[in-house]
């Protein structure tokens, strides 16, 4: 037994799991027509709005690009390197942190009325927090998509002052990260990239 297989072992879900969630997935770089329905978004979202926030503050917001028109508005702010996938991509999701997220907090947090109260008056620490609690919620989406058996493909190659006054003149939403969602393309991956091993990243004390 190699000791990666041993590792394997070491967790509770099954080796095809972590497979699909880890191993074998891969960022996506051009997609096929093969639709993604609303209701397989829902699913996703209804997955991973279980992960943790900070005082369950659940700031992340997601605008589903789907439309032609739609893609027109997007396309001219990605970079120009990720035009082509992203026009490719049956879906596009533009993932943004809501600075205004306190005002659900009498729902979210209900056992401590006044936290609120808090974020109130303090709009640059309300988007330290919401721009840090959101892209927990990023990487909890991804990994989302994969549990669905969907590929996708995260960038921050765009303009975000462009896409915000473009979609989110008339609320609080800041742009953090654009993700492409779908079946594979023709092509559709770069070769995988080395990772970082345990002992180059984690020190115990
Ligand atoms: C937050 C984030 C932003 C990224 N931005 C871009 C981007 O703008 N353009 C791009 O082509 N790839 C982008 N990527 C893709 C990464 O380069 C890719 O996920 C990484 O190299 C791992 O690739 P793999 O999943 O195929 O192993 C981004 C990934 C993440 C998570």
């Amino acid at each position: 037994m190699t000791s990666s297989v041993s590792l394997t072992d070491a967790l509770l879900v099954p080796q095809d799991v972590q497979d699909l969630l880890f191993r074998e997935a891969r960022t996506a770089n051009s997609f096929s027509a093969e639709p993604v329905s609303d209701e397989q978004l829902q699913a996703i979202y209804d997955l991973v709005k279980w992960a943790p926030t900070s005082m369950n503050t659940q700031p992340l917001r997601a605008l589903v690009v789907r439309t032609p028109e739609g893609k027109e508005r997007l396309l001219p702010h990605m970079s120009e390197g990720n035009r082509a996938k992203t026009a490719s991509a049956p879906v596009t999701v533009v993932l943004a942190a809501d600075t205004d997220f306190h005002e659900n907090l009498p729902k979210t947090f209900p056992h401590k009325p006044d936290a609120k109260d808090l974020f109130v008056g303090s709009e640059e620490g309300r988007e330290g927090f919401a721009r840090l609690n959101s892209l927990l919620q990023v990487g909890y989406f991804i990994i989302g998509v994969r549990a669905a058996g969907l590929a996708a493909g995260p960038m921050t190659g765009f303009d975000s002052a462009g896409i915000d006054g473009e979609f989110f003149a008339g609320n609080k939403w800041k742009s953090l990260v654009v993700v492409n969602v779908g079946k594979p393309g023709d092509n559709p991956w770069f070769g995988r990239l080395p990772r970082l091993d345990y002992d180059e990243v984690v020190e115990t004390v």
